[in-house]
């Protein structure tokens, strides 16, 4: 018996879907989604997994077909049949994708606008840059009412308008790359940290710059990357919504220790982010007291040995594992 053509395709076509959009739902590439703006990031890399899987079975499996069902018969000796290409098919081949490509970079687009991680371009002047980043902090207190907003579609229960329309101040954190370490101040208390430490479900702006030379600050549970640029202030608006502790990694390669280059993400419960908060400024305090005794603030003496050539970084990098080591709440 000999099953007609147009079935047999239909048939191989409705495999093939399946196929791919069970890999695309089954793929355990991706770490935890700890963000709200992670899950519209996965639905795109569901979708364009769906498509690549898609397409590999297509190409792969017309491949192998052709690689047993036209190989040459043992008693063949003739020439193969002259073919001259086929219009139609080549105008499809070309029209599929091409029209694939097109949907997935509005799709991308779409994302990137929502997710909302778009950077301040232009350069600035060093001296006056964290006087920048409050002013661009300030910017941003509107911005926050649609950041709850974009909350609701992510939302379990649809019929909670109250909690769309509250506007929530976003925590401020002005994060610095330097080779090899990242820094994390909060405007609001003055506290500088090595370790990212943020409140679950509360809005955050990140405001991102380096000391030196390009970085790139990324936490992959957050599905968040943004460069970190001397001279320039980047940003990333974000909402963590899984409690727990996330790397945070450096991703331009930005010298010899480069890999080195991480820390931790740290999500706390609201209580347990206020008891860390406490326990930082007790520490701040005793550090300030005996660093005015040596003539300057921390902060400034955080400024003087970024300001240093490398061989100079170790009395900051001290400085950092001291803030490491103070005591924490988690
Ligand atoms: Cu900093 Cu790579």
């Amino acid at each position: 018996m000999k099953v007609p053509t147009a079935i047999l395709t239909l048939i191989i076509g409705i495999l093939i879907t399946l196929a791919s959009l069970w890999v695309s739902q089954n793929n355990g590439l991706l770490p935890i989604a700890a963000a709200a703006e992670a899950t519209e990031i996965d639905r795109l890399f569901t979708a364009m997994l769906a498509i690549a899987t898609g397409l590999f079975l297509l190409v792969q499996g017309a491949l192998l077909y052709s690689l047993f069902a036209f190989r040459r018969q043992p008693d063949d000796a003739t020439d193969a049949e002259p073919i001259h290409g086929d219009v139609s098919l080549e105008i499809v081949w070309t029209a599929i994708p091409a029209m694939l490509v097109l949907w997935l970079g509005i799709y991308s687009f779409d994302v990137y606008q929502s997710i909302d991680s778009v950077g301040t371009m232009g350069s600035h002047n060093m001296a006056h840059q964290h006087g920048e980043m409050e002013m661009v902090a300030a910017d941003q207190g509107s911005d926050s009412t649609r950041l709850v907003v974009d909350q609701s579609d992510v939302s379990p229960d649809p019929l909670s308008p109250a909690v769309a329309t509250e506007t929530v101040e976003p925590l401020q954190v002005n994060v610095d790359g330097l080779q090899y370490a990242w820094l994390f101040t909060y405007p609001d208390t003055g506290i500088i940290s090595g370790e990212l430490h943020l409140p679950v479900n509360r809005p955050v702006t990140l405001n991102i710059t380096a000391r030196d030379v390009i970085h790139a600050f990324w936490v992959p549970e957050f599905r968040l990357k943004q460069d970190a640029v001397p001279g320039q202030v980047t940003h990333l608006n974000f909402q963590p919504t899984e409690e727990g502790v996330y790397p945070v990694i450096c991703a331009e390669l930005c010298g010899a220790y480069h890999g080195a280059m991480k820390t931790r993400s740290i999500v706390h419960s609201g209580p347990e982010y206020q008891a860390w908060v406490d326990s930082q400024l007790v520490a701040n305090t005793s550090r300030e007291t005996v660093a005015q005794s040596v003539t300057t603030s921390p902060l400034e003496h955080h400024a003087a040995a970024m300001g240093l050539p490398d061989h100079l970084h170790e009395s900051h990098q001290s400085d950092l594992a001291q803030a490491k080591h103070s005591p924490s709440a988690s």
